[in-house]
């Protein structure tokens, strides 16, 4: 049965069901040794914010979505809410991508902040406690997807995204990113001198998250830490031996943190340096391949000399429409991820689709998966994601 076609139904028969009760226990207590592991005969499927591509960013159902279509991480951005709370999102500023503007009672709640040397205006979730932003809704980012869902669903926190995964029904690791840490530590005060990195960490390891990159451990529960800012990589690395990413920008984009250039991050001395701390990078996509006139260029030799020093590359991000589409792929998706996998050869790839690159690796690299006790439990995520829907529906 399609999502689509199943989710009028449920919401018909289950409203009563299910409107007062919280969708997950927290912390999860759900002990399920006997999981599908995680795949690690192919390069990884890497939930991009969840299913973001058909459902609104960083929301419960989007993972839950990423997670049915066959994720084998999800993946979100960690900032705080002005008393200290983790949360999941991904910009700044609350702006875009939730009904804040709708609420008459945050007018007055508008600040600018010089953020990486910009004053940018906005409602920052820093000034916002974790009850106040309970209160909003998120939005579908771009106009041309689908906004059936705006209105629906609350932002979530570290904790609550750490319970999505643990409550899988098959092992699915977490990428959760450092966002931001300059301006969080710079606006939030947390007990004893604790920064922002010390309670990302905290939060990981209250669940268990612990592990060098294959260890026993790890394959119990994965984990790649991500970040931007250097700094935060290399302090964290005193405090977790979790595997972590240092992900790279844009050719013009200076570290938030060190101020350095691509070039200089990207040299052969820095990989050198930063491969102490990371298991590998997570560069924008069309740094690795340059792009002009919205054709691909010749790679650049950064995946070769990554892979050189056993850094794996995961590249960003990874969306099935024409708009992002360069020429060379013809409007096929297909032909996007052929491309990265098997001429580019990387290890892991940020998608807003998951469904669609999962099907992709399913058809050309299959893992042998015997179960069709596992195609059952995805489809009764799917009844979990229709009884989330209906609740904020009618909620
Ligand atoms: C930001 O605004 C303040 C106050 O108007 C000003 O003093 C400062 O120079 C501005 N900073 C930047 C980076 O534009
Ligand atoms: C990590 O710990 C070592 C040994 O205690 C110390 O020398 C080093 O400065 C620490 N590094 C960071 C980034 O805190
Ligand atoms: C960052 O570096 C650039 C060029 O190296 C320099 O012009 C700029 O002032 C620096 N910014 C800060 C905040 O240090
Ligand atoms: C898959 O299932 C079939 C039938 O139950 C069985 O014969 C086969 O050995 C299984 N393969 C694997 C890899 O477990
Ligand atoms: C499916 O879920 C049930 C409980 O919800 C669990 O006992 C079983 O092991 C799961 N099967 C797989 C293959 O994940």
């Amino acid at each position: 049965m399609s999502f689509r076609g199943f989710l009028p139904f449920l919401c018909l028969s289950l409203i009563a069901a299910c409107a007062a009760r919280p969708f997950y226990p927290l912390p999860s207590k759900i002990a399920n040794h006997n999981r599908q592991p995680l795949q690690t005969s192919r390069p990884y499927n890497i939930a991009h914010r969840g299913s973001n591509g058909e459902i609104p960013e960083a929301t419960a159902a989007a993972y839950m979505r990423a997670i049915a279509e066959g994720a084998d991480f999800i993946e979100t951005d960690i900032l705080s809410s002005k008393d200290g709370v983790l949360i999941c999102f991904h910009d700044f500023t609350l702006d875009e991508t939730t009904d804040v503007a709708d609420h008459k009672e945050f007018a007055n709640r508008k600040r600018t902040y010089d953020v990486q040397g910009v004053n940018t205006t906005g409602f920052f979730p820093i000034d916002f406690t974790l009850e106040e932003l309970k209160k909003l809704r998120v939005n579908q980012r771009y106009k041309f997807r689908d906004q059936q869902y705006n209105g629906m669903f609350p932002i979530i926190t570290f904790e609550e995204f750490i319970s999505i995964a643990l409550d899988a029904p098959r092992v699915v690791g977490i990428y959760p990113e450092i966002k931001n840490p300059v301006l969080i530590n710079q606006h939030v005060k947390w007990p004893n001198g604790k920064r922002f990195e010390d309670k990302f960490v905290e939060t990981l390891k209250k669940y268990e998250y612990k592990g060098s990159y294959m260890s026993k451990d790890w394959l119990e529960k994965p984990l790649f830490i991500q970040s931007f800012a250097p700094t935060s990589l290399v302090y964290i690395s005193n405090l977790t031996d979790s595997p972590k990413i240092f992900l790279i920008d844009d050719v013009t984009i200076p570290t938030q943190d060190t101020n350095q250039s691509y070039w200089e991050i990207t040299s052969d001395k820095y990989l050198d340096f930063i491969k102490e701390y990371v298991v590998g990078i997570g560069p924008w996509k069309d740094t690795l391949v340059p792009v002009k006139d919205n054709y691909l260029q010749p790679p650049t030799d950064l995946v070769a000399r990554a892979h050189a020093r056993d850094l794996q590359v995961h590249p960003y991000t990874y969306r099935d429409e024409n708009s992002f589409l360069h020429f060379d792929f013809h409007q096929d998706p297909y032909k996007e991820y052929d491309y990265w996998l098997n001429t580019i050869g990387v290890d892991g790839l940020f998608t807003d689709f998951t469904g669609s690159l999962h099907r992709f690796q399913e058809w050309t690299s299959p893992v042998s998966q015997n179960d069709s006790k596992s195609k059952s439990n995805a489809s009764r995520l799917l009844d979990k994601i229709g009884l989330l829907i209906s609740t904020y529906r009618n909620g």
